[in-house]
């Protein structure tokens, strides 16, 4: 798959730069052709000598090279690759490639590539919680940038926490998944609600349901695999959200914030996609302290939670697709239909109870797509496998709108 691929490789100064011996070297042996640039201070982390011997090209950290007394044409750079890489990303890197700072030659670069662009973030737990730091990453998602998240462990300064560079075997994963897979949604941004909803009762008990999140996890990753960044809006879920560089998790509790979540992220959305089993009724008062057991009745009174889907049905713009699901127990086609029309989507995707081995909590699922221009049944298969197919119906929409 790297076979013959352009890699701009950025390297910048933090500790974690040593590893990027380890990925020029995979990267190489998998036969792409890697370019480095290295930030001025990079080279105090790792040796530029080492690096060129690797990748068997010499390392740019200059504008001007006066050994050759040639100019590094940071514009060129910029059309060479088919993908560039910035690991590690350092905070101050961050901040200058979000404001379109340009004062080294791997600035200039970023600034002056067409390709996608993919960073490994890399810093001490507390600058990386920070809201400065946390501004910039929210930013440079907005702006198509592929995050390989870090990971949690041991870090330079001797702390244990979050900011721990992805090891260079996950970067060559993710840089192999990037030119596997069909990018045909690089540029989209994706809304996804998964999983269940636990609407309180009282601080001990809820009303909840058996929704895993599988089914919307399944759908967020093949929309990031595609190319897209990819927010999920996920309830307390049993599955594990996908570690992926374009996928955001927001996690919420109940109905209310489900709904203002997604109401907050939709209009910078391209699809929205509501996999999630919203609870329809939420209790009408939390009562602070646990109910106590009394008497042989208990009556709990209900009121009506917002509908997500409806909302953003109501409230889309013209290129804003809206897909639903339907959880249907019978007359599920004609039932699906009118969730179609009421909450004005454009294909919801039923599943029914009745079908074994599908639906809440399993890893396969059995599905009809119901859409204006018809109803097509999608046989049992693995959640991933009904994903693809309900992400291709959706492109196809897109097509035909
Ligand atoms: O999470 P898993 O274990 O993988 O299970 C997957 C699933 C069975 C939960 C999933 O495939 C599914 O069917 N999700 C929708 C379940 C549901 O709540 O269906 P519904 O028919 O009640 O709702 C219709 C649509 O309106 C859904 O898109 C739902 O997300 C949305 N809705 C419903 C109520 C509400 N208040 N807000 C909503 O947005």
């Amino acid at each position: 798959m790297l076979a013959g691929k352009k890699i701009l490789l950025g390297i910048t100064g933090g500790i974690a730069a040593y590893k990027s011996v380890l990925l020029v070297r995979m990267l190489v042996k998998a036969q792409a052709e890697v370019q480095v640039i290295m930030t001025p201070s990079a080279s105090a982390f790792v040796s530029p000598l080492t690096l060129a011997t690797l990748s068997k090209r010499p390392v740019l950290s200059e504008y001007f090279n006066s050994e050759s007394g040639e100019w590094n044409n940071h514009v060129e750079l910029g059309l060479w690759p088919d993908l560039m890489v910035i690991m590690p990303l350092t905070a101050n890197t961050l901040a200058k490639i979000v404001h379109g700072i340009s004062d080294n030659l791997l600035l200039a670069a970023y600034l002056s590539a067409r390709c996608p662009v993919m960073v490994a973030p890399a810093m001490d737990l507390d600058m990386w919680k920070h809201p400065s730091t946390r501004r910039n990453m929210e930013q440079l998602i907005l702006d198509q940038v592929f995050v390989i998240p870090p990971g949690i462990g041991e870090l330079a300064s001797g702390l244990y926490g979050e900011g721990r560079m992805a090891e260079p075997e996950d970067q060559f994963d993710c840089i192999s998944t990037f030119f596997q897979t069909k990018a045909t949604l690089i540029g989209k941004s994706v809304l996804v609600t998964a999983g269940p909803t636990h609407e309180a009762i009282d601080p001990v008990r809820f009303i909840g349901n058996h929704s895993s999140g599988k089914m919307g996890f399944a759908l967020a990753l093949i929309c990031a695999r595609r190319g897209a960044n990819v927010h999920v809006v996920h309830g307390p879920v049993s599955a594990s959200l996908p570690s992926h560089p374009n996928i955001v998790g927001h996690s919420v509790t109940s109905a209310i914030e489900m709904h203002e979540q997604c109401l907050n992220l939709f209009p910078e959305m391209d699809w929205a996609i509501c996999a999630a089993a919203v609870s329809d009724y939420r209790p009408d008062v939390i009562q602070t302290e646990k109910i106590k057991k009394q008497g042989d009745e208990l009556h709990l009174r209900l009121i009506k939670n917002p509908d997500i889907l409806e909302t953003l049905g109501n409230t889309r713009q013209k290129h804003q697709t809206v897909v639903g699901f339907a959880l249907e127990t019978e007359n599920e086609i004609e039932n699906a239909k009118r969730k179609l029309e009421k909450k004005k989507a454009d294909l919801i995707v039923m599943n029914s109870l009745r079908s074994e081995g599908a639906g809440f909590g399993s890893d396969n699922n059995h599905v009809w797509l119901v859409s204006n221009s018809g109803t097509t049944e999608i046989e049992l298969a693995s959640k991933e496998q009904i994903a693809q197919t309900i992400v291709d119906a959706i492109e196809l929409l897109q097509h035909e709108k």
